[in-house]
């Protein structure tokens, strides 16, 4: 018996060898849209070594291995030797990346299903032919220069779950809605020149929305994604109030929302501090017009960011932000004494940044000489105490140097609070 299993060995192997060569040859439509690729793109020279060019597996001749197998970057399917996986760049912090521009040839790889640009300085337009790729479900072409509207046809990619175009030049405006991407669940468009107002209506199961650092104007619009963890639309030039909008109330599972550095207005509503079924994360309104009052009542942010700086807040202090772990309030118009909460949150360390530098709070009840943990940053300068309690230590450079606001801009909110009996008047 083993005389026999010998004797078949080489068949053996000589089958499985031609099993390989058919299974694993690329599709030659993939093969030339690969060169093609290749040709317009090209490692940005690099001081550190040959390993971290990107093409350098690249190799074209006849007589070399099949691209599927030697090619970085290229993952094909078993079964069709099509191209399903595109990595272009090696993504490693020391390398400079690629340049050039993207071939629409990217288009014949028709079974590709996740296409990959690692941070470079790749120029000219998205192809509009990505949208002939039914198949993709990840489109990640961040940190580049690509310039140009974003193609229309991609947001008709039916299989769309990731779309990643941030860092670019990108222009043009939104369409109004993107109905066909069903299975769309993160959108990152931040850092282009995005213009024009956002999507009245986002697919129905995104995640993830970044549309920050662009040129967006406008209102949020009034029906979100039910099912939004994280929203930023910071650094743009958009207004209106967000108190009467649904579209935010309904989110139950938003985790993390930025809106700083735009022009929204109105009241801050509480309902974005009451999510107890979820870990808010951050919540960031800073650098806006809003109005107002700070939450009264007890709010489920605790161990977050809560930044609500630079507004126009008014009224005294409440102890619905005490569990917060980075409190922001400063360059507002606060005023009265600030609750005794506040200061033990902070010895308990359980608050470890509390801002409230420039506005025109009477009293910060800390005892003279009792000292705060050396982990917490409390900044209180600029405001109406009389004997302010700390010093600029652990103040940002941008609350200036004046330990006191001027006593003729307090001489209103000194004589106006009651509740100064906790603090140093
Ligand atoms: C490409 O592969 C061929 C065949 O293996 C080899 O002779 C040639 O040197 C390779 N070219 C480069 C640039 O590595
Ligand atoms: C926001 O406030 C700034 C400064 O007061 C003002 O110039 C601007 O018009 C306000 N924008 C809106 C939309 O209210």
């Amino acid at each position: 018996m083993a005389k026999m299993s010998f004797l078949y060995l080489p068949l053996v192997f000589s089958f499985l060898s031609l099993f390989i060569i058919t299974v694993n040859s690329i599709s030659p439509i993939d093969f030339a849209a690969l060169r093609q690729i290749r040709n317009s793109l090209t490692d940005i020279p690099s001081s550190s070594s040959a390993a971290a060019r990107f093409f350098s597996s690249w190799n074209f001749s006849s007589s070399a291995a099949d691209p599927c197998s030697s090619f970085a970057g290229v993952t094909c399917s078993p079964t069709t030797s099509r191209v399903t996986i595109l990595t272009l760049g090696t993504g490693l912090s020391d390398a400079p990346g690629l340049a050039g521009t993207l071939s629409p040839a990217v288009s014949h790889l028709t079974e590709l299903t996740q296409l990959i640009l690692f941070a470079g300085i790749v120029t000219g337009p998205i192809p509009p032919q990505l949208s002939y790729l039914h198949n993709l479900r990840v489109i990640s072409l961040t940190n580049n220069r690509f310039t140009g509207d974003i193609p229309a046809g991609i947001f008709s990619l039916p299989n769309l779950h990731t779309l990643d175009l941030s860092r670019n030049h990108l222009s043009g405006e939104l369409p109004p809605a993107m109905p066909a991407l069903n299975n769309l669940k993160v959108l990152v468009l931040a850092n282009n020149k995005l213009s024009g107002e956002l999507p009245r209506l986002f697919p129905d199961h995104l995640l993830h929305l970044d549309l920050s650092r662009n040129f967006l104007s406008g209102t949020l619009p009034p029906h979100m994604p039910p099912a939004l963890r994280y929203l930023s639309v910071a650094n743009n030039r958009m207004w209106g109030g967000i108190d009467n909008n649904g579209g935010l109330e309904s989110l139950s599972e938003l985790a993390y929302l930025d809106l700083s550095a735009n022009q929204f207005s109105g009241p801050i509503p509480e309902y974005l501090f009451r999510r107890p079924s979820i870990s808010i994360t951050s919540i960031l309104l800073q650098r806006n017009n809003f109005t107002g009052g700070v939450p009264q009542s007890p709010s489920s942010a605790v161990g977050s960011t809560v930044d609500l700086s630079h507004n126009f807040l008014t009224g005294e202090l409440t102890t619905a932000l005490v569990g917060v772990e980075a409190l922001f309030l400063n360059n507002n118009h606060l005023s009265g004494g600030v609750p005794e909460e506040y200061v033990e949150s902070v010895e308990a360390g359980t608050m470890k940044t509390l801002y409230l530098q420039h506005n025109y709070i009477t009293g910060f009840p800390m005892e003279v000489g009792s000292v705060l943990p050396d982990t917490a940053a409390v900044c209180v300068s600029y405001n109406c105490m009389s004997a302010p309690p700390l010093g600029m230590a652990a103040c940002p450079a941008s609350a200036g140097v004046q330990l006191s606001r001027p006593a003729a801009q307090c001489s209103a909110f000194r004589n106006n609070s009651s509740s100064i009996s906790t603090s140093w008047d």
